[in-house]
């Protein structure tokens, strides 16, 4: 018989030529009927729906049959005819079936309704399933409409290193990258590690973030934006932290922090708005099996203005709160970091919408957010999330080399490998700013997934690095 071109399944549930051979080739849900037929729900990945594919089985060799078990691969040639009982439009009569793959009894997805803890032990598997199916489609929208935001507004995409040898964040938290022997260190007469032989003549690490390189890039292009991993070594276990995730981070020449403000609350919004336009059967999907406010929170992003609230205001709050007899594990006073129970205290409770909030004390800051006059606070901005707490974090960018250089000194960052990035300051310097927006922190609120681990294919935290 003549070969039939495949139909992805996505595609064959929109067509109404009934009547038509078609070929569709995908793994086994689930195979249930009778002794004269079976009804076999396939998944070919490119949409949340199976197929449904009825099998006289008369029509066909007994030892085949056998084979098609839950999580093999089959290529089926059929029908395509209209169906009344499979709660979808479309089913194919089966014709021709080949076993691609058979599926061995240990197959670990064989019954539904598995927990997440589990599913992270078969990560290699979870894909296969409804929940990580809807969720990884998701992950690939979101990316695209990521790039499209910024590719309308005339934003360029700029490729920044992986590998580095500055901490940006000056948080010390970062992996190291080295070819030494680790058995059998070369040090100086100080006792130090040398690190003269090592691939970079120096010590090197993994990037914590992109935002260093991209001010460069943005005080020459205008307007860029980086998408790439981050890596941090911090030792929380969290479900809101990784310690390899992806982050997203525009960078943009004359812009102060109101427009950095603009920028991040208008970039939410389409992001989400892509997510409610495009990816509905996935997101009803999560919404149904997990969460079922979800699609009511992503439209209630949409419809709202975000707060824009200083700091110490936002102190002034949760403080009231806590005379008023609510009770938060961290203590609350000027000054302190905010913990993410203080954020969606503010979110959840109080305002009932996003907030960014701004001007922190500079003491809880990274050394490049610019000085505020009262010269105790920096123009940050954090965009707090419901659910989520921090989203973005983000600053207008100290340009005056001595203020700079001021911080650096006060904050003992080792200015020998820094000298680049201050000569943006010395060589036709420019008011800027920028953000970050932590991607799997995205996924989670637009998936309503609770735990981050799963929203990311292979997650890497303390402990794991498995797959
Ligand atoms: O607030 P952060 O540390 O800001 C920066 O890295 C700046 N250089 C960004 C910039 O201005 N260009 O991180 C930005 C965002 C956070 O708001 C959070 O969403 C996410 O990155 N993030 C993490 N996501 C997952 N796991 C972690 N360990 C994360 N740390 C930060
Ligand atoms: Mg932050």
């Amino acid at each position: 018989m003549e070969k039939i071109r495949r139909t992805k399944v996505v595609d064959l549930l929109k067509r109404e030529d009934f009547g038509a051979m078609v070929n569709v080739k995908g793994w086994v849900r689930t195979r249930r009927g009778s002794k004269q037929v079976s009804f076999i729900a396939l998944n070919d990945g490119s949409t949340i729906h199976n197929v449904q594919v009825v099998v006289d089985l008369a029509q066909f060799d007994e030892e085949m049959l056998k084979l098609i078990t839950t999580g093999a691969c089959l290529s089926v040639d059929g029908v395509m005819v209209e169906s009344v009982g499979s709660g979808q439009r479309v089913e194919v009569q089966a014709r021709e079936i080949e076993v691609l793959g058979t599926c061995d009894s240990s197959y670990p997805l064989q019954k539904k309704g598995h927990s997440l803890e589990f599913l992270r032990e078969v990560a290699h598997l979870r894909p296969r399933t409804n929940t990580f199916g809807a969720v990884f489609r998701i992950r690939h929208n979101m990316a695209i409409a990521i790039h499209k935001f910024f590719h309308e507004k005339g934003f360029f995409y700029f490729h920044t290193p992986i590998i580095t040898a500055s901490d940006c964040e000056g948080a010390g938290q970062m992996f190291q990258v080295t070819t030494m022997n680790l058995y059998n260190l070369k040090r100086d007469e100080r006792g130090s590690i040398s690190y003269d032989d090592d691939f970079f003549g120096k010590q090197a690490s993994l990037t914590v973030s992109g935002q260093l390189e991209g001010e460069l890039a943005a005080t020459a292009l205008g307007s860029i934006y980086t998408f790439g991993p981050t890596f941090r070594a911090e030792n929380s276990n969290t479900p809101r932290h990784l310690a390899e995730f992806w982050m997203i981070e525009p960078e943009v020449a004359f812009n102060d922090i109101i427009d950095n403000m603009d920028l991040a609350e208008e970039f939410i919004k389409y992001c989400v708005k892509w997510a409610l336009d495009n990816c509905m059967d996935d997101v009803k999907f999560l919404n149904d099996m997990f969460d079922k406010e979800l699609i009511e929170r992503l439209q209630g992003v949409l419809e709202k203005d975000f707060v824009r609230l200083p700091y110490t205001e936002g102190i002034k709050i949760l403080e009231e709160a806590v005379a008023k007899g609510h009770k938060f594990e961290f203590p609350v006073y000027w000054g302190v970091d905010l913990a993410s129970e203080h954020e969606r205290y503010l979110v959840e409770n109080h305002f009932k919408r996003p907030v960014i909030l701004t001007d922190y004390p500079k003491e809880i800051k990274a050394f490049y957010m610019k000085l505020n006059e009262d010269g105790k606070t920096v123009r940050a901005m954090d965009v707090l999330f419901p659910k989520i707490g921090e989203i973005i974090g983000g600053s207008e960018r100290e340009s005056d080399y001595d203020k700079l250089m001021t911080r650096i000194e006060e904050l003992h960052i080792p200015m020998k490998d820094m000298w680049w990035y201050l000569d943006t300051r010395k060589f036709g310097t420019c008011p800027h700013a920028g953000f970050g927006l932590g991607f799997e922190r995205l996924l989670l609120f637009v998936t309503g997934m609770a735990n981050i681990r799963d929203v990311i294919p292979f997650p890497r935290t303390p402990r794991n690095a498995d797959f």
